[in-house]
């Protein structure tokens, strides 16, 4: 597509819907991958410490390239979201009489707070885990004491719980708007794909929470 051809795109409602849907896909992707990663913990502090060194020293190059990624994904993710609500706004301005929208389940009500709610935990996550500069006692590589001894404070791994139970709804309601976006989806009454974006929402925010879960019950040490 020429450059004029892209703007159009963007310029037009659907563009912005498939770039949501595009890039949503790429953040689906990466919980999905960073949450089994995070399993690893399970297999104990040095299984999950050679992890963390493993991206953090000899795939560093991957690393910055999945960063880079992921903040591109984030901000065109968010700029259409943003940009799609104005133009909603702007061409109905006094609401509907009797609101009542179509699509009306918890997880579609919950996209903007639990978006921000999501938005406030990205930074202070990688802040805590990455940097350690938000982190008690972080110690360099070496992710297994860090993970335990963060989420031995109790706010903390209440917000990361939270995090995770909003994570379950964007899923939801994100994996299943985009799959009609995209047009996969046919009408019926028990669709493969609601079925699908049901299970992508409960299994990652569940295998995530394993992690302060385990520790908040005094099992990892
Ligand atoms: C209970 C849930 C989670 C736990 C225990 C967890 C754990 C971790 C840990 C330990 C690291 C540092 C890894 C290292 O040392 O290399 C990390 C990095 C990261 N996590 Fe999570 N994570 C969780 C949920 C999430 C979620 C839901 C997202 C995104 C929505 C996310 C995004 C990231 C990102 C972007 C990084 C930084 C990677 C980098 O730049 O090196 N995490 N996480």
């Amino acid at each position: 597509m020429e450059r004029a051809g892209l703007l159009r795109f963007w310029d037009s409602s659907v563009g912005k819907k498939v770039v949501m849907g595009a890039t949503g896909l790429i953040l689906v992707a990466f919980v999905i991958l960073h949450m089994a990663g995070n399993l690893q913990f399970f297999s104990g502090s040095e299984r999950f410490n050679a992890y963390s060194h493993l991206l953090q020293v000899d795939l560093i190059e991957l690393t910055w390239l999945m960063r880079i990624t992921l903040l591109g994904a984030v901000v065109l993710h968010i700029t259409a979201a943003y940009q799609l609500t104005m133009r909603n706004r702007a061409a109905r301005p006094a609401g509907y009489v009797k609101r009542e929208p179509q699509v009306s389940t918890y997880a579609a009500r919950t996209m903007r707070w639990g978006g921000v709610y999501l938005l406030l935990f990205i930074p202070y996550h990688i802040l805590h885990f990455t940097t350690g500069t938000l982190h008690p006692a972080f110690v360099r590589r070496a992710a297994y004491g860090n993970v335990v001894i963060g989420f031995q404070v109790m706010w903390v791994a209440l917000f990361y719980l939270g995090a995770m139970a909003f994570l379950g709804l964007h899923l939801y309601h994100g994996a299943w708007a985009m799959f009609r976006t995209l047009g996969i989806a046919r009408p019926s009454n028990d669709p493969l794909h609601r079925r699908l974006a049901l299970a992508i929402a409960i299994i990652v925010p569940a295998g995530f929470s394993l992690l302060p879960l385990s520790v908040m019950l005094g099992f990892m040490h």
